[in-house]
């Protein structure tokens, strides 16, 4: 309405008069995002050409420049990773030009726990002028895949950022995902974005030299993803579990692989890649996972922590009348044939206010979120199905039934 003009209406307040000049035009956009992960072995071998292929995508008669970035824990059992990387961009020296040594990053959750790492990276990345048509590479677990990609997400906001994980639990889960993160505030990830990476590059050889371990650690998520999204893969587990028991490498190629599309799948599918919504689909058991990792100071390993949360979560399915009697027990039996110990003391550590601490959890998953509280339970093995509500007392009585079974 033009300003001198005066309204007759009395449905008109005085509120909208002194916004009449208000008008709105929507932006809308979207923007496809596509990534290829691949599955190889002897990523380094000057023969492979994945690595070659994935810089050459977009422009293939270039030297593209490169920074790598290695998990220092990898390094003690693969010392001559830094001269394979070296060899092989010399072989390929027409597409490929190293900007300097690999270099070192600290091993597992020290990484996420001080955000000095993520600067030091960034500094790296500016010293060596590394573009936003250069590529930075990450290899490791996923705890230096989270802070890696955190790094180069910032960096003139965002660097083409390929990941090589090395642990199960990357290879299977965190490195086809799109996010990233730090610790901070004592939340888990509390600091990192979501941020498709420019490929996934999953070499099973590296899997070979991980420690028993990591390697049952990592078995977790396809547990978790195979509960939750694929009965048929959940037999496959029951029914392999001897082999996965013993590592034994077809059982475990197969278990990874599956687990990685099952994921990838929920990311490109699910309609909500990056979890604007208040669910978390995939996060079967994370709540107190997560909670866990921090009460014992990330003496678990995230996959240790997430086999609890999935023996918790699905007692408590039962216990609300939503899973069978008896499948709690068939869920247990698998984990610990994988080789998990079900029970932390941390399950019944107390705040000061006399509350169980992994409790806070919960408050945390729906703040995180925003929003409703959103969990998965389980109807059954197999299928998901969300909730938005947790009683505190049954928490309590699936935590005492776990204590009770794992005495
Ligand atoms: N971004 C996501 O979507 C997502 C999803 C799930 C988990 N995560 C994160 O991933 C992290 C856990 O990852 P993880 O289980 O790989 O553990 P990790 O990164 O802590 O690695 C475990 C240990 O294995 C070592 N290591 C790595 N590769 C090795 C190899 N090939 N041989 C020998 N040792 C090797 C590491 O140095 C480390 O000491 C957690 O921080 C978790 O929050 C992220
Ligand atoms: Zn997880």
């Amino acid at each position: 309405m033009p300003e001198n003009t005066q309204s007759n209406d009395p449905q008109i307040t005085a509120h909208q008069k002194d916004h009449s000049d208000t008008s709105v035009t929507w932006q809308k956009f979207s923007v496809p995002f596509d990534y290829p992960v691949y599955f190889t072995e002897r990523l380094f071998d000057p023969q492979n050409t994945v690595l070659l292929d994935t810089v050459n995508r977009f422009e293939p008669n270039k030297r593209h420049r490169i920074i790598v970035f290695v998990d220092g824990g990898l390094l003690e059992v693969r010392p001559e990773l830094p001269r394979e990387i070296q060899a092989y961009a010399d072989f390929h020296s027409d597409s490929l030009e190293l900007v300097t040594a690999a270099i070192t990053m600290p091993a597992g959750e020290k990484i996420k726990a001080e955000l000095h790492f993520i600067e030091q990276m960034q500094k790296a990345m500016a010293e060596h002028h590394i573009d936003r048509h250069s590529y930075v590479l990450a290899i490791g677990g996923g705890a230096l895949l989270d802070a890696v990609g955190l790094a180069a997400a910032t960096s003139h906001r965002g660097i083409r950022h390929i990941r090589v994980p090395t642990t199960v639990l990357s290879q299977n889960d965190s490195g086809v995902g799109v996010k990233n993160g730090v610790n901070l505030f004592g939340q888990k990830n509390y600091i990192g974005t979501f941020a498709p990476p420019f490929a996934v590059l999953n070499d099973y050889d590296y899997i070979r030299s991980l420690s028993q371990r990591d390697k049952i650690a990592g078995m977790a998520e396809a547990v978790k993803v195979a509960l939750i999204r694929d009965a048929d893969f959940y037999q496959w587990l029951e029914h392999n579990a001897d082999a996965l028991a013993i590592f034994q490498e077809d059982a475990m190629k197969y278990m990874i692989k599956r687990c990685a599309e099952l994921h990838m799948q929920q990311i490109a599918h699910g309609g909500d890649p990056f979890e604007t919504g208040s669910a978390r689909p995939l996060d079967y058991g994370h709540w107190a996972a997560h909670k866990l990792e921090i009460i014992t100071r990330y003496h678990l390993r995230h996959g240790e922590a997430v086999a609890i949360g999935l023996a918790l979560d699905t007692r408590y399915s039962v216990l609300s009348g939503l899973l069978a009697h008896g499948e709690e027990n068939r869920v247990c039996f698998l984990l610990e044939h994988l080789g998990f110990k079900l029970w932390h003391p941390g399950l019944i550590t107390k705040s000061p206010d006399g509350q169980l601490t992994v409790l806070r959890g919960l408050t945390e998953f729906r703040e995180h979120l925003g929003g409703a509280l959103t969990i998965t339970l389980l109807e059954k093995l197999g299928s998901g199905v969300e909730v938005h509500k947790m009683d505190d007392e049954l928490v309590m009585q699936s935590i005492q039934w776990l204590k009770a079974r794992c005495d």
